[in-house]
C-alpha cells in the first residue's frame, strides 16, 4: 500500500507493508537516527515527532501516519546541536544511542509545558531510557537548556 508522509518537511509517497512500523519505514528512507532499541515501546530510542508530538515509532503503524508530518533529528540539526551541547557539558552523553530520542522528547516538552518544574521534566522524560549514564545529568542539562532559553 502507498502512504503520503512528510518527512522532515519533504513530501514523500512511500510503499509500505500494511503491518510495517513507522520505525522501519523511516530507517528505510534514510532516517538512521531513529534507533531500534527494545522494539516493545519501553525505551524511547525510537522517538520521533508526529505533527510535533513525541511518539514511539516502533509501536506506531506506518499506515496510521498517512497524511502526517514526521520529524527526526535529521530535520532539526540546529536544535539538536543546541540541546546536545547542554547534554555534553553536563556529562550526559556516553554512547549517544539515547540522544536522538531524548532531544526530540525535549522538543515536544518545550512545546507542551510552560516553565516545567524538575519533577515535571523528569516525568516527561521518564520514557527515555539511558543505559550509560545516571539520569541526574540529563535533568541538569535539560533544566539549564530551558532556563537559558528564557
Ligand atoms: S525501540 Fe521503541 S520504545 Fe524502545
Ligand atoms: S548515552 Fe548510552 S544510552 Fe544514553
Amino acid at each position: 500500500m502507498k502512504i503520503n508522509l512528510k518527512i522532515n518537511n519533504q513530501d514523500k509517497i512511500i510503499d509500505i507493508r500494511p503491518d510495517e512500523m513507522l520505525l522501519e519505514v523511516l530507517r528505510k528512507n534514510g532516517c538512521l537516527s531513529v534507533k531500534h532499541g527494545c522494539d516493545t515501546g519501553s525505551c524511547g530510542a525510537c522517538t520521533v515527532l508526529l505533527d510535533g508530538k513525541p511518539i514511539l515509532s516502533c509501536s506506531y503503524f506506518a499506515a496510521k501516519a498517512d497524511g502526517h508530518s514526521v520529524t527526526t533529528v535529521e530535520g532539526v540539526q540546529n536544535k539538536v546541536e543546541k540541546i546536545s551541547k547542554y547534554l555534553v557539558d553536563e556529562g550526559s552523553v556516553q554512547c549517544g544511542f539515547c540522544v536522538p530520542g531524548l532531544v526530540l522528547t525535549t522538543m515536544g516538552m518545550e512545546k507542551e509545558l510552560n516553565n516545567p518544574t524538575e519533577d515535571e521534566i523528569n516525568h516527561y522524560l521518564s520514557g527515555n531510557l539511558c543505559r550509560c549514564t545516571g539520569y541526574v545529568s540529563h535533568t541538569r542539562a535539560i533544566k539549564k537548556y530551558l532556563e537559558d532559553k528564557k
